[in-house]
């Protein structure tokens, strides 16, 4: 970190991205996510026993990790990057304590979609999903049994029924359906890519609006997050997203600081207890070394069984 730092000084009268090789870019842009994320990232710091995997507790500085805008930030390459740079191999592994395999893929969605036009959500569509969900028959994007994993542990949150819901992630409205079918008043979705719905209580937003939305105090407050196989990608550069190590855990952090006090987190990312790995650049499966950080700050309150696939859901409280 001491070069890091050095950078910062350097670059200080240099044109963020325009002057700088991409290896000294990606270093300036890591002191500026370490910098405003504080120890929220250092993923070193130990935690105390918890009902499923370690607690652990950070000071969050909210404005801080909302002000800055490197975080929101494109990679910039004409590709995805297909290998983890060097220069972040200890941030991204844990000074190695992940596994690391290949397994690639490129689908540019931040700032301008590239692989698909633009969706339209419509409340017709929306109910036909919501009527599938009541019968337990929705499919959803990674079927029935994840969908009705997903609708048990939103039964089991908190803030969810008669709330105003924050959904993290989302190409089509199947787990905003299943939000709406517990009872949601209203629905924010934040999305790297563009989403226009034409549903009157579920809008969304990309990582700009977002942020700006919380600095200028627009944006409001929480009762409830939901996040379903989204936050495990955040980082590595598959969306278009600029590397960043600590993506994922921000990006929930994020989720932390605009929810109210007694709010819940539901979240369904890939999971093996004792299997911590990193596919780059597909997705981060999360076990007891990594989970703990990406959940820091929030209670462990319920673990539900498993659909199908390892994107096993937990719930969460503030
Ligand atoms: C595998 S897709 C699945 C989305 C959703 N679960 C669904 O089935 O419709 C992951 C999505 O999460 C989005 N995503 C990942 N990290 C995000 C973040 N930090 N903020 C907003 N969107 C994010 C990506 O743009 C992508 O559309």
């Amino acid at each position: 970190m001491r070069g890091i730092k050095f950078l910062t000084i350097q670059t200080k009268n240099h044109i963020l991205g325009k002057l700088l090789l991409p290896e000294r870019l990606i270093c300036l842009l890591l002191s500026l996510y370490a910098k405003d994320c504080g120890e929220l990232c250092d993923t070193d710091r130990p935690g105390t026993t918890g009902p499923y995997f370690d607690h652990i507790t950070a000071k969050i500085n909210c404005n801080a990790l909302f002000t800055n805008k490197y975080i929101d930030r494109e990679h910039g390459q004409k590709k995805a990057p297909k290998e983890i740079p060097k220069v972040l191999w200890n941030e991204f592994t844990m000074n190695n304590r992940l596994e690391v395999v290949s397994y690639y893929f490129d689908e540019h969605s931040l700032g301008k979609r590239k692989h698909m036009s633009v969706p339209i959500w419509t409340q017709s569509e929306v109910n036909g999903l919501i009527s599938k969900a009541k019968k337990g028959r929705l499919v959803g994007n990674y079927g029935v049994n994840n969908t009705n994993a997903l609708r048990d542990g939103l039964t089991h949150a908190p803030g969810v029924k008669n709330g105003r819901v924050l959904v993290i992630g989302s190409v089509k409205p199947w787990a905003e359906a299943c939000v709406l079918e517990a009872g949601a008043r209203e629905i924010v979705t934040l999305e790297y890519g563009k989403i226009v719905s034409h549903i009157p209580n579920v809008k969304t937003m990309v990582p700009y609006e977002f942020r700006m939305a919380y600095l200028n105090k627009t944006l409001g407050e929480f009762d409830a997050v939901v996040t379903f196989s989204s936050v495990e990608h955040s980082g590595l550069g598959r969306y278009g997203d600029a590397l960043n190590p600590w993506g994922d855990i921000i990006a929930v952090a994020r989720g932390w600081c605009v929810t109210k006090e007694g709010g819940s987190l539901t979240i369904g990312v890939e999971y093996n207890n004792n299997q911590d790995y990193i596919r780059f650049n597909a997705d981060r499966c999360y076990g007891k070394i990594r989970y703990p950080y990406l959940a820091t700050n929030w209670n462990q309150f319920y673990r539900g069984y498993s659909g199908k696939g390892i994107q096993r859901v937990h719930v969460f409280t503030k």
